[in-house]
């Protein structure tokens, strides 16, 4: 199994280009199914996920074709509606394929996607919104089959704003007869992303990125040319790395909008950022601890970011306070943090974290996507060597991570 062999203590100096969105290009290739033409998705980054969504546009009988960052998917021809248990559980969010499969088929098979590694990852809000919408489900050993013959249109008031239930409901009620409004709608920039997408098939889709979304149905989609958004937790991850090595750094291809509430906590932490269209300047020379992190929705603290910043404050001046609000079990990195000299105290939901002066490289294993970017910057700024392992976790998320890190001056080698 591969490895990261990263030795800490170097400055972190340089500019990178920052990769496509991760969770803009999830449902965009869901998306993709809905079109009687080819659609062209630019600036997908070559990550682990991206592969397995693109392997089940295939199981469904789409062609699609790769060059660098830039994919094809042709969904002309005749689809399968079924996906086949392996796939549904490499990738649990692959469940945003449901809702394009009932708009595209009228039908769909799938496993139910159970818990994954942050908690138990429930679906209720995606299947009540569905039967509201007229589809029939029926779920036999872990089985879900979706009938929506009669896909129609209704208002859809979610509990949650969640970000999987608003996409699936995008991507059935676009294809649906007559008008869906989603009210307390997840507003997170995927969202938009994703409404972008369907109005340039020639979907009629208002409000992303507000609470409320409207979702004119339409009989047919066409194909079209996308280029997904900058992934903003890729760039709150190498701007958290930046800092935690007191380095100074440009990321370009961003969105500060993106990331209004991070880089709030980092200024406030003591770095200098400035911001200009689509790049980030940042450069830390001290820093201290943050005011308490508390994850919420879209636009509020990211808890995709939650672990990537928690990496960075065990290196701040002080204690700072963590409120995982989001998911149940998303603080596995802290044991792997604190094997590298952390000083971590988990209780529940929250987390207290007190800076050290010095991390000192160890052994430790990626726990998950996210916290596997926490303890990538923890070694980053400790001294020593820290052989991180599981880094499958990573490749998810990150494409090239050792590059990117080196183009900034760090050492970081993949080993097997
Ligand atoms: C979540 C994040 C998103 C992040 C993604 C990947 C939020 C609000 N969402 O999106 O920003 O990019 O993870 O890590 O921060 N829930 C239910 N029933 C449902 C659906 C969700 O109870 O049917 C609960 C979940 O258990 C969880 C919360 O709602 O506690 C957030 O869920 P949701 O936004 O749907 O999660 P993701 O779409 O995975």
């Amino acid at each position: 199994m591969p490895k990261l062999r990263i030795e800490g203590g170097n400055s972190l100096c340089g500019v990178i280009d920052v990769q496509g969105a991760k969770n803009s290009i999830l449902p965009i290739m869901a998306a993709a199914l809905l079109a009687e033409g080819e659609c062209v998705i630019e600036n997908c980054p070559r990550i682990s996920d991206a592969d397995a969504a693109i392997a089940i546009l295939e199981t469904l009988g789409a062609s699609v074709r790769r060059r660098g960052n830039r994919v094809w998917i042709d969904c002309r021809s005749p689809l399968n509606y079924e996906i086949p248990d392996d796939l549904m559980r490499k990738m649990r969010s692959s469940v945003i394929f449901l809702g394009a499969l009932l708009a595209r088929c009228g039908k769909a098979v799938i496993s139910f996607p159970g818990g994954c590694e942050l908690g138990p990852r429930p679906i209720d809000l995606h299947l009540a919104a569905f039967e509201k919408m007229g589809v029939r489900i029926e779920e036999d050993f872990g089985c879900l089959s979706c009938d929506a013959q009669h896909l129609t249109g209704c208002e859809i008031p979610l509990s949650f704003p969640s970000v999987g239930a608003t996409e699936n409901i995008m991507l059935a009620a676009v294809r649906a007869k007559g008008t869906t409004v989603i009210t307390n709608a997840a507003r997170e920039p995927e969202i938009e992303d994703l409404q972008a997408f369907l109005n340039e098939m020639g979907g009629d889709v208002r409000g992303a990125g507000t609470g409320t979304v409207i979702i004119h149905g339409k009989d047919s989609l066409h194909g079209c040319s996308h280029r997904v958004i900058p992934d903003r937790i890729v760039t709150a991850t190498y701007l958290c790395a930046v800092a935690a090595t007191r380095g100074n750094a440009l990321l370009r291809k961003t969105r500060p909008d993106h990331n209004a509430a991070l880089l709030a906590a980092l200024r406030q932490s003591g770095c200098e950022i400035e911001v200009c269209e689509d790049l980030i300047r940042i450069q830390c020379d001290s820093l201290r601890a943050s005011r308490p992190i508390r994850t919420m929705p879209y636009p509020g603290f990211p808890t995709d970011a939650q672990a990537p910043f928690m990496g960075l404050m065990c290196v701040a001046k002080g204690s700072t306070v963590f409120v995982e609000t989001i998911f149940e079990n998303r603080y596995r990195h802290i044991a792997e943090l604190c094997r590298m000299g952390a000083k971590i105290t988990p209780e529940g939901k929250v987390a207290v974290v007190e800076g050290v002066s010095r991390l000192r490289g160890a052994p430790v294993e990626a726990t998950d996507l996210r916290g596997g970017a926490a303890l990538m910057i923890a070694a980053l700024a400790a001294e020593g060597t820290t052989y991180l392992s599981e880094i499958h976790h990573i490749d998810r998320g990150y494409e090239d991570p050792e590059g990117v890190l080196t183009q900034l001056g760090a050492s970081v080698f993949r080993e097997e």
